[in-house]
């Protein structure tokens, strides 16, 4: 089976990722105005693009991996052929209300200053960058080595990396609330209280400044 398809049967047929999926797409559709548009950044297999452009509004896909817009293209193709969603070779390429940045794109990334100021020319102002992170408290994965090495890491700078899982960065919520201004503010977090060592997953509202 193609990775891109791969990606796409295994994360649907999770019901906990599908949980996870339907909380952040009702949260980014909450959020949005009727009718505002919305670029899905690290958009995987287009499967909240395709919620968002049935909810009306257009939709564009930034996604890098190329596996990945394959899949799109097949998965969406009634909306590429419409336009309710546009594929864009940059960020850059649009000017939007919102971006949309679902399950961990944003823990590819060692650093964010340079990600923000690139959105801050993307999201107009009143706008705002909605993303699903992985939780560096999250005490699931306690039960792995590599999290109880980096226990004093975290608190310390905030930040780690897996070598196991290359290029993926976990961060406390503030570091990426720092490389975020002065371009945006952090207005909302998800989860509170005991959430934070029982989810997966957190959810961070940025709204443009
Ligand atoms: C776990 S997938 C999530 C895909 C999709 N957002 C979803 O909800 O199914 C992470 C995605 O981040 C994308 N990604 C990795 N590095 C990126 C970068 N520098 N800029 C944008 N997207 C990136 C990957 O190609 C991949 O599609």
């Amino acid at each position: 089976m193609h990775s891109g398809e791969q990606y796409h049967q295994v994360i649907l047929a999770s019901q906990r990722d599908r949980a996870v999926r339907d909380r952040f797409q009702k949260m980014a559709l909450d959020l949005l105005p009727a009718g505002a548009d919305v670029l899905d950044f690290g958009a995987g297999t287009g499967i909240d693009a395709k919620a968002y452009a049935a909810s009306g509004h257009l939709t564009f896909v930034y996604e890098p991996a190329e596996a990945m817009r394959e899949y799109l293209a097949q998965y969406c193709h009634g909306e590429l052929a419409r336009r309710s969603i546009i594929a864009v070779a940059s960020p850059l390429a649009c000017k939007v209300h919102a971006v949309t940045a679902d399950f961990a794109v944003l823990n590819h990334f060692a650093d964010h200053a340079a990600l923000f100021e690139e959105l801050s020319r993307v999201v107009r102002p009143g706008g705002f960058v909605l993303a699903s992170m992985l939780n560096p408290y999250y005490l699931g994965d306690a039960r792995y080595r590599w999290w109880r090495a980096n226990v004093m890491n975290l608190a310390r700078t905030g930040r780690y990396a897996i070598p196991s899982e290359s290029r993926i960065h976990r961060f406390a919520p503030r570091v990426v609330a720092q490389a975020a201004a002065p371009y945006f503010r952090l207005e909302r977090l998800v989860p509170r209280g005991f959430g934070w060592i029982t989810q997966l997953y957190t959810f961070l509202l940025f709204r443009r400044i």
